[in-house]
């Protein structure tokens, strides 16, 4: 198989294109290094570019006839969204629209693509199914949101087959270590814990005690990266055996708070993590856990790493690796 990889030099990207790769796809990386890492590309072709560029775009589509394209490129900040807008529906929808035009040109039918659990807002009930309202309450889950709406309405109007994956928290690295997490800014929780436990940052700031959780802190369902890869490898299957489009939501189906995170985190680290009471951050919802059961039923993903010890291992070892 022949996969477009958009974003494949990020996070999640990075991990999905080792994981093509070692199913024997070909793959090729688009990515403009905005915030990816051309040295994480561990395979396959890579292109810097950008999406909204429709002219190499549609050199890409004419030079290579690709099975499938699969989405991570995006802004991922909800604070960040919500100052800037603009700048969220531009890149995450306008630009996302762009690529699925030149599909629609090259006649590429299936796409995979990278959503959220932002795209469901303040549960109305947990753990959140794929039946739950979708009303986001910041920009970036809106821009996700869309990109859904606009998926649904291309199948009506030209049979494009999507998939879109809906990530609780991403967490933990490759277990062999060669990948992992590496935002500029880091604004993520384990990979923060981290290196407070490292010392590269003095303390951890837990941002409220105060919610209406067993210890205060806010709970999230924390979800393996390489569970994340095997759910898309699995909605490729999905769309390479004519499946209809999909949503699915990706997660452990188990919260845990950020107290608990760090509690794990010293014992997995076996130092001592300093950590400041600091207020509550804006938009924050109090618990956020899937149900990932359709997931399991519909594709047959079973999560591999579904111990938050085993994620807060993997990423430990990736950022005691790091320089
Ligand atoms: N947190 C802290 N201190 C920190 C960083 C985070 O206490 O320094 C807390 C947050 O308040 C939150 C939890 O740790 O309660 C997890 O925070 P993350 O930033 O790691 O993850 P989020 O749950 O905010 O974000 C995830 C995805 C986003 C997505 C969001 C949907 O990473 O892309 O879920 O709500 F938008």
């Amino acid at each position: 198989m022949n996969i477009l990889v958009v974003g494949g030099a990020g996070y999640i990207g990075s991990h999905m294109v080792q994981w093509l790769d070692r199913e024997g796809c070909q793959v090729t990386t688009l990515d403009n290094l905005c915030s990816g890492h051309r040295e994480a590309v561990l395979a396959g072709r890579f292109v810097q570019g950008d999406i909204a560029d429709s002219g190499l775009l549609s050199s890409l589509f004419a030079s290579t006839r690709f099975d499938a394209v699969m989405h991570f490129a995006s802004f991922i900040q909800v604070g960040e969204s919500v100052a800037q807008p603009g700048m969220y529906y531009r890149n995450n929808v306008a630009h996302t629209l762009n690529l699925l035009e030149a599909m629609r040109a090259a006649d590429v039918r299936r796409f995979i693509f990278s959503s959220t659990a932002a795209t469901f807002g303040e549960p109305v009930y947990t753990p959140i199914d794929e039946a739950h309202p979708q009303r986001p309450i910041n920009p970036y889950g809106r821009s996700k949101w869309m990109v859904e709406q606009m998926l649904t309405d291309m199948d009506t109007a030209w049979g494009l087959k999507s998939v879109s994956l809906r990530y609780f928290n991403a967490a933990g690295a490759d277990p062999s270590g060669r990948l992992g997490e590496r935002h500029d800014p880091e604004t993520h929780l384990i990979p923060l814990v981290l290196q407070a436990a490292r010392g590269r940052r003095p303390h951890i700031s837990v941002f409220g005690r105060d919610y209406d959780t067993p210890d205060g802190t806010c709970v999230r369902d924390y979800i393996h990266i390489e569970d994340l890869c095997q759910a898309h490898w699995l909605a490729l299957q999905h769309l390479m055996q004519e499946g209809a489009s999909d949503a699915f939501n990706l997660g452990n189906g188990t919260g845990f708070s950020v107290q608990q995170v760090i509690d794990t985190a010293q014992r997995v680290t076996g130092r001592s993590i300093p950590v400041v009471n600091a207020p509550r951050r804006a938009g924050d919802p109090a618990v956020l856990v899937a149900d990932g059961r359709r997931a399991r039923e519909n594709l047959g993903w079973v999560p591999a790493y579904p111990d938050l010890q085993t994620i807060i291992a993997h990423a430990w070892a990736w950022e005691q690796g790091r320089a």
